[in-house]
């Protein structure tokens, strides 16, 4: 069991979005020790068929499981709304954690808010956030924002700067920004770039589900008995299906922001 037990937690991504959710995971647990692939050769995942995401999703937790993981992360909207249920299906003998948008908490913040909520157009067009949506219709104004193109920008690196600027600008000017209380970043590439979405927004909060998932991590892991003896030291390892060094070191500085 003890050997299980440090064993690494497989976290995956269509790209470098997921270390948003990496960071937390690291905070949460630093005894831990991380395998975390990135599939910036394949990404976006977002503008895609269905099917497609559900096989590169498959893929990747396979190559993870194989690498020894105690347990998968899918540190992406858009791969957990369309491929979570199969993984955890094929799986079962690992926890499979997955991510949604955090809108709970920002429908609850106040009365009745306006809460905007930036996804890719696959992650707003499935039935699991149309589900969601209607839960919530009646307690606050929801508003879907599909950003196709933003996480390209963001695996280019691009997290300022005046290409950003203008993308988001011309996003977000037919929902007049100032009138939203609440932003839910539902796609974990976004908050790589919370500070320039905030700059957008003074008057709202912003949410995403990067913490609520390292927790629900750490909760599966202590119920399967997975839980590293270590308190600290753990190591994070990255993979990336781009054969391309920039990417790796792109990686690495985005865990350390
Ligand atoms: N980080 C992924 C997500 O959370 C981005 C998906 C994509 O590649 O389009 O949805």
């Amino acid at each position: 069991m003890i050997e299980k037990q440090l064993g690494p937690i497989g976290v995956m991504d269509s790209g470098v979005g997921g270390i948003s959710v990496l960071r937390e995971l690291v905070k949460l647990l630093p005894g831990e020790d991380f395998l975390y692939y990135g599939d910036s050769a394949h990404a976006p995942y977002g503008t895609k068929e269905v099917a497609e995401v559900v096989k590169l999703t498959e893929r990747i937790a396979e190559l993870l499981l194989e690498k020894g993981s105690k347990a998968l992360v899918v540190a992406c909207n858009t791969a957990t709304s369309v491929a979570i249920p199969v993984l955890r299906k094929t799986y079962s003998h690992v926890p499979v954690i997955g991510i949604e948008p955090a809108l709970k908490p920002a429908v609850l913040a106040k009365d009745h808010p306006r809460v905007l909520v930036m996804a890719t157009p696959m992650t707003l067009e499935q039935e699991k956030f149309s589900n969601m949506m209607h839960f919530y219709e009646n307690d606050a104004n929801i508003v879907k924002v599909p950003c196709p193109g933003l996480v390209e920008l963001i695996e280019d690196g691009i997290l300022d700067g005046p290409e950003l600027e203008a993308y988001l600008e011309a996003r977000f000017a037919p929902f007049e920004p100032e009138t939203a209380d609440g932003i839910v970043l539902g796609c974990t590439h976004y908050p790589l770039i919370r500070p320039k979405i905030a700059s957008l927004f003074p008057r709202a909060t912003i949410y995403d589900g990067g913490y609520g998932t390292a927790k629900q991590t750490r909760r599966r892991l202590e119920e399967c008995g997975l839980l590293s003896p270590k308190q600290s030291g753990g190591k994070v390892t990255f993979l990336n299906s781009k054969n391309d060094p920039r990417i790796l070191a792109l990686s690495r500085k985005l865990l350390e922001l």
